[in-house]
């Protein structure tokens, strides 16, 4: 599958105008993606839990214009403008306006919420960039299932095309939001272990899951929930060049084979050792860049040291991931939760900013309202 698959047959619209509402997850990354070629094509393979309580949801009303011209948008958040939320989805629109070639045609109403505090350093570029794509997606679809100039099989849009078409476009807004449509795990760039992976989408982890797998948890420790002092535009770039990348993208590729047979075994500790690698080779690549960056904050480091003793003294399966900032990501089987919350409660978040954290789960992907 190409590029190509997803311009559509030519069609005729003749809609005036509408809305839809999608909400969609975040997601966090056990194997991570660093580093991309162009056109938003990953360096290596990833894999995700999708999340299910830290969601956008994105309400996107079109209104037919008078003459083609340019891009016409307004943003809101939380019902604010937002002209500054405006030259990325600029840029987002130029990317994907070879699929979507109605998006001229109209002028847009983009009303985004959410279910997480918007400076809490938790990225809403993922939920917010696939709400956003599904939005444009139901439009394309009702466009062209009403345009009977089309033949009947020209009309039809299965699910399938669906999602992998909004995946292929929230991908082309923000590299890990084709990750968070589906879930429970979503697997993102070409693997020759994951049948149907692709670089151009993600797709619905297809192979078997152990059942130590199933609903993990994850609470998220807002440790400083100040603006991002790496966007993820640089951090990318600075895999250009860098020392360790090839030995990197080989290693990420590795991590996720082994991790097909950790997921089919339900091997807790080779998962944990894994997860816990891969988050911390993240940011060392962070800090072996040049320029260098250091994303955690002592009280990372605090929260990782106090995980690492709670999992020695009590046996538990609990481990931790980071993005690229300083909150913690710390995952845990269901069954463990009353106990971990209480460790959480009672050690952890004294180092949390304002005592902040989110508690979230495994989530099934995105839903339309
Ligand atoms: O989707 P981006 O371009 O914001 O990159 C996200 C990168 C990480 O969150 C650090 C890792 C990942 O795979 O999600």
């Amino acid at each position: 599958m190409t590029e190509k698959h997803f311009i559509p047959t030519p069609y005729t619209n003749s809609l005036e105008n509408g809305s839809f509402s999608w909400s969609s997850p975040s997601n966090i990354a056990l194997v991570k993606y660093w580093g991309k070629k162009e056109h938003q094509i990953p360096k290596n393979p990833s894999i995700s839990f999708t999340l299910d309580n830290c969601k956008t949801t994105t309400n996107l009303t079109f209104l037919r214009k008078a003459s083609h011209g340019g891009f016409s948008f307004e943003v809101f958040l939380d019902g604010e403008q937002k002209d500054d939320f405006k030259p990325k989805i600029e840029t987002f629109f130029k990317r994907v306006e070879d699929y979507l070639p109605f998006l001229k045609d109209y002028h847009f109403k983009i009303e985004t919420s959410n279910t997480f505090p918007h400076s809490s350093g938790i990225a809403s570029s993922a939920s917010g960039m696939s709400a956003l794509a599904l939005c444009l997606m139901s439009i394309e679809k009702l466009i062209i299932e009403s345009d009977v100039t089309l033949s009947a099989a020209e009309r039809s849009i299965d699910e399938t095309y669906f999602t992998k078409k909004a995946s292929f476009l929230a991908r082309l807004g923000s590299g890990s939001a084709c990750r968070s449509l589906e879930g429970d795990l979503v697997v993102w760039g070409k693997h020759d272990g994951i049948e149907g992976s692709s670089d151009l989408f993600g797709v619905k982890y297809p192979n078997d899951v152990h059942q130590n797998f199933k609903n993990f948890q994850d609470t998220i420790l807002l440790v400083d929930k100040g603006e991002k002092q790496v966007s993820s535009t640089v951090g990318h770039n600075l895999m250009y060049g860098h020392p360790f990348a090839q030995e990197r993208f080989k290693q990420a590729d590795k991590n996720l084979s082994d991790m097909i047979s950790i997921l089919k075994e339900g091997d807790l500790d080779a998962f944990i050792a894994l997860v816990e690698s891969e988050a911390l080779t993240l940011h060392a690549m962070m800090m072996t860049s040049m320029p260098y960056f250091i994303l955690m904050k002592p009280n990372t480091l605090e929260i990782i040291n106090k995980i690492w003793d709670y999992r020695k003294s009590s046996g538990s399966k609990i481990c931790f991931t980071l993005d690229a900032g300083a909150n913690v990501h710390v995952l845990y089987p269901e069954g463990e939760a009353s106990q971990v919350l209480e460790f959480i409660q009672n050690e952890l978040v004294a180092f949390c900013q304002k005592g902040q954290y989110i508690n979230d789960k495994i989530g099934f992907g995105a839903k339309l309202l």
